[in-house]
Formats: C-alpha cells, structure tokens, sequence
C-alpha cells in the first residue's frame, strides 16, 4: 500500500477555531485513507498566531513562542482526531516513532508539531523520510509555489515543476520566526531534497482539490521533484 505524508495548513483546517473546514475536510480525508496509508500533520493556524502575537507582547522569547505554536498545532490534531471518530488512532503522535507504530493499525495518524524553529512542514518532511512515504503533499492557502509572493505581486509566476535545489535557492535567505509563513520552511526543503521524495504543493482551501488531486492526479500546483513528472494519483504508476 502506498503511503501519503499529508501537510494540512492549519490556515486552511483551522483559519480560527470558529471558521474551521474539519467538518468538510472529514469525508475527504476518510475518502483518501481507503486507498493509502495516510498521515496527516496539522499546523497551528491562526489560534497559533494568536498565541504567539501575545507571547512576543508579553516579551516571551522565540523558542518559547514556538513551544505555544507547537501546543496549538496539537490541539488542531486533537480536534481532528476527535472528528474522524474511528477512522483514526486516537492519539496524536507527538514523535516520528509513535506516528510509525500508530500506522501500524491502518487508521489515518495525526501529528502536530514536535520541536522549536520550524514549522508542521518540516514536521511533515521527516516524516515521509522516516516513513518512506511515496508522496508528500502540502495543502496550503496558496495554489503552488511562487516566483514572489502572488499576494503582493501581481507579475509571481507559479512554478509548476521545481527540483529540490530550485527549491532550496528560492527559500534561502527568508527567515523563520515563530510564526512565519513562507510556503515551505528551509529544514522541509533540506529534508525533501535529501530524501527524494516528491513534493506536491497544492491549494488547501477547499478539500475538493485535494480529494481530486489523489484520486485522479488532477491539480494545479508545483510538484518538487528531480524528475519532472506527476507524483499523483497514487494509484498511479509511482
Ligand atoms: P505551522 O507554521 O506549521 O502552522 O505552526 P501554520 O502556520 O498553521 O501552517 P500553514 O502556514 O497554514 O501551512 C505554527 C507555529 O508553531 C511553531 C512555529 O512557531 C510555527 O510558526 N512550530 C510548529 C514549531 O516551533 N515547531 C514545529 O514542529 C511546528
């Protein structure tokens, strides 16, 4: 069976705890857990900014801040979890050898953060190492990755294919604060590129899109890859 590391935006699960998509996102991701063996790792969302604007106007330093991020990530996973009911293990898997033992039992693992300075991608990334996952994907609130931010630039040109060594040159040189958003950090970048799994980026904000990219490969986003070919779906010829 093939195995899909799933790194799902908390800004796209959980914008804020009352705009949460789980309830959409459920179906989608029990859909998906027929065919794979499926991890998910949930990011903090706006409840960890939250925290963390509050944490800095307290005077907290970054890696504590982190530690906030990491705890709200895990209430997301939580929260997910209590969601999916039987579908999933019903812990959340606070380290990479919990989360590939939970596997074992052919349910949908969830996983929040695990450590400071970094974020649920790099979470992700090793992940899919450790578990020799065939595909990572990460559903987030922008459909791929960009030449420049698409928010503020209206000239950014989404990168449909990009090797890890692109990837790693676009990164370098963003920093990473707690709370910082880029759309891949540099420690899931190093991981993806040294353990030559593929990488899907793809547009989080309505789990159709998800749904349709793993089931039937069709998307629009960046795959990061050193073959240039798609990763999905997985049923596919991997
Ligand atoms: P994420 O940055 O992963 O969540 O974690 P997000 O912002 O919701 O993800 P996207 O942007 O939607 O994809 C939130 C914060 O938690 C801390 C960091 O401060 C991070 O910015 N964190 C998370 C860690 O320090 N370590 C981790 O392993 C995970």
């Amino acid at each position: 069976m093939k195995t899909i590391v799933l790194s799902l935006g908390g800004s796209v699960l959980v914008p804020s705890l009352e705009s949460n998509t789980i309830q959409r996102y459920k179906e989608t991701l029990i859909e998906i857990s027929r065919d794979c063996a499926l991890c998910v790792v949930i990011g903090g969302g706006g409840e960890a900014r939250r925290y963390i604007t509050a944490a800095r106007k307290l005077g907290i330093d970054e890696a504590f801040s982190d530690e906030l991020g990491i705890a709200v990530t895990r209430l997301n996973a939580a929260l997910l979890i209590g969601a999916l009911g039987d579908a999933a293990y019903p812990k959340i898997a606070t380290t990479y050898e919990d989360a590939r033992a939970f596997s074992e039992h052919g349910k949908i693992v969830v996983m929040g953060g695990v450590t400071p300075a970094q974020t649920t991608d790099a979470v992700s990334a090793v992940l899919a190492e450790s578990m020799h996952a065939d595909v990572m994907i990460n559903a987030t609130s922008v459909d791929g990755i960009y030449s420049a931010d698409p928010k503020k630039s209206p000239d950014a040109r989404r990168y449909e294919y990009l090797t890890p060594e692109e990837l790693l040159r676009i990164i370098i040189g963003e920093r990473l604060d707690a709370g910082a958003n880029t759309v891949i950090d540099l420690v899931a970048a190093k991981v993806i590129q040294r353990s030559g799994i593929p990488l899907v980026v793809i547009d989080g904000r309505d789990p159709e899109t998800l749904k349709k990219a793993v089931l039937q490969g069709a998307y629009s986003g960046t795959v990061v890859s050193e073959k240039k070919q798609n990763p999905l779906p997985i049923q596919g010829e991997l």
